[in-house]
């Protein structure tokens, strides 16, 4: 811990009392995939259908988070990472406030994203891997930055000139190019379902 610091967190209140509260057990589902993959249409709509069934969600979202907190970091391997870092920990705070946050980062790297893990802690932190092809999340090019990477007018852009890492064992993988947005978000709300609800003190 670093000197001169007194952090009080036994006298706040508890996280299970928290949860009780809330009626829900946070976990934080870290989205990670290509730009144009679809991770924040899945994301928003998850955040409305866990709204819907009485869950409470905050989605953080990169282009959001780097148009604030992050306004000041770019896309070099170190800018990524710093990035990732303090969404962790931002998330970690909602987590501790006892709500489900929907992270949706391109993360590129296997380290990154354990990075992140490590922060938010492997409980919590589970890994949905947002998969469509470089080729479809090109053809759909919804903001046009597949088109000015190509040209060679934004550098280093995930998937053309900066590395993607897939992850090896995600906790779900949702592949976007085959499903129609309502049925991956069906899905994923089944398969959360189980561990966010409430089920008593046990928690920790
Ligand atoms: S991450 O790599 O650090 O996780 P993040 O998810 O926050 O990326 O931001 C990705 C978004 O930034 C993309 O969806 C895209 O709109 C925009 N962007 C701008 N430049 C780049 C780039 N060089 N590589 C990837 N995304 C970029």
């Amino acid at each position: 811990m670093p000197e001169h610091i007194f952090p009080i967190h036994d006298r706040m209140v508890q996280f299970n009392d928290r949860c009780k509260r809330l009626n829900q057990h946070p976990i934080c589902l870290w989205f990670c995939g290509l730009s144009g993959s679809g991770k924040s249409t899945i994301a928003i709509g998850l955040e409305k259908k866990l709204f819907q069934e009485g869950y409470i969600a905050q989605i953080l979202d990169g282009d959001n988070i780097r148009n604030g907190i992050n306004a000041n970091l770019g896309f070099s391997e170190a800018d990524r990472a710093e990035n990732i870092r303090r969404v962790a920990e931002i998330s970690k705070l909602y987590l501790q406030s006892g709500l489900i946050t929907i992270n949706s980062f391109i993360s590129p790297t296997k380290v990154i994203r354990a990075q992140a893990q490590a922060i938010i802690g492997p409980k919590y932190f589970k890994e949905i891997y947002i998969n469509a092809s470089l080729e479809a999340c090109e053809a759909r090019d919804v903001k046009g930055l597949y088109k000015k990477a190509r040209s060679g007018a934004i550098k280093g852009f995930t998937g053309i000139d900066s590395p993607f890492e897939a992850p090896d064992q995600p906790f779900m993988t949702i592949q976007t190019e085959a499903q129609s947005p309502e049925w991956c978000i069906d899905q994923l709300f089944e398969a959360i379902e189980p561990l966010i609800q409430f089920k008593g003190d046990a928690y920790e």
